[in-house]
Order: structure tokens, then sequence, then C-alpha cells
């Protein structure tokens, strides 16, 4: 089993992208299952829910615990027991990180005990879809904007650059995509680093 993992701040197209390479390795006669964080499982959706109505006002520290909460789900009930070719993942710990660790100045060391703590596979593959944050954010002017998305430019600034800074020191595993492309460009991007 392999295991993608699809990173970026709102905007940047990643279910796109993702629905794109579930349709092309399909194609290719490889089991694919997708899932998205937080969700994708009974508790973790309303986990989600809690997490992304704006009627909450979650201290950051609950709104990394309840990340990790629906992540536990996930990981235990699906991805460490799935018997699929490849797992496609809309998001994954990797977005702790950036939003929880550089975008509100939460302990990486923590996050990473977290990680951990909940035995978290590492992915084999990891895209990092960029774009700037007024990209991003112009893609998204008809959406509703929820409690996340409402955390201001500076915030998702820091989500950005932190992004960049994981893909960086992660190189094994990172491959840093130009979201200003097309989306077939992007999807062609993506599938010349497949080996299927
Ligand atoms: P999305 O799936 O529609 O992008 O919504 C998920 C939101 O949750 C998005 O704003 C990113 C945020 N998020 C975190 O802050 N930390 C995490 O660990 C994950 C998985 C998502």
């Amino acid at each position: 089993m392999k295991i993608i993992s699809f990173e970026g701040i709102e905007g940047v197209g990643k279910s796109t992208q993702i629905e794109l390479l579930k349709k092309f390795l399909e194609k290719n006669s490889k089991s694919v299952e997708v899932f998205r964080e937080p969700g994708s499982t009974l508790s973790g959706e309303k986990i989600r829910d809690i997490l992304l109505d704006d009627q909450y006002d979650l201290s950051s520290k609950t709104e990394l615990l309840l990340m990790f909460s629906a992540r536990s789900e996930l990981v235990n009930k699906k991805i460490n027991n799935s018997t699929a070719d490849y797992l496609l993942l809309d998001r994954f710990f990797d977005a702790s990180l950036a939003y929880q660790g550089y975008g509100r100045n939460l302990s990486i060391e923590l996050i990473n005990k977290l990680v951990d703590f909940i035995d978290c596979p590492s992915p084999d593959l990891s895209f990092l879809i960029d774009i700037s944050v007024e990209e991003g954010f112009a893609r998204k002017i008809n959406d509703k904007i929820d409690r996340i998305e409402s955390s201001g430019y500076d915030f998702f600034n820091k989500v950005r650059n932190g992004y960049l800074e994981i893909a960086k020191n992660n190189e094994d595993r990172f491959i840093i995509i130009n979201g200003s492309k097309t989306v077939d460009e992007i999807h062609n991007n993506i599938i010349q680093n497949i080996d299927i």
C-alpha cells in the first residue's frame, strides 16, 4: 500500500487533483481509497463540524487536540487497516505542523509526539500545492468562510511558509507544485511523480 498526501492552504485545488489522480490510478487497475482530514470517520466528521463552525471560539490547544482526536480515529480505524493499493489523503499530519505549529505557534515537538502517540504512518509521497494566500482566497470568494478560514492573512502566510519549510525538511517525500498552473498541468505534474 502507498500513502499519498495532498497539502496546501485553502483554494489550491487539492480535492480536484485527488479526484483526477484517483481516476488515473483506477484506470491503471489500482484500488484507491480517499480520506479527508479532519473527517472520514463517523466521529471524525462530527469533530470536523465543531472545528469549522464559527460559533465556537476554540483555543489553539483545543483545536490541536481535536485535530488529533479525529486523526486518531482515522488512522486506527481506517488507514492502518486498509488493503487498498493507494490511499489518497486530503491533508494529513503535516497540516497540523503547518496550521497549529507554524500558524498558531504551538510546539512542533509536541505535535511530532502526538504523531507518534497515535501511530501515524508517514506518507510515501506528499504533494504541496503552493499558491499565494491572496490567490487562494480569491478562488474561494463565493464560498462561506469557516472558523479556520477566518483566521486572517497573517495566519495563512505563516501556514504557507510553514508548509514550504516542512517540504524543504522532508525532501525525500515532498514535491512542491506551483498551484497557479492549470488543472491539467498540475495533474500531469502529479502523475509524472507516481510510479505505478
Ligand atoms: P478543508 O479540508 O476544507 O481544507 O478544511 C479543513 C480545515 O482544517 C482547513 O482550514 C485546514 C484545517 N486543518 C488544520 O488546521 N489542521 C489539521 O491538522 C488539518 C488536517 C486541517
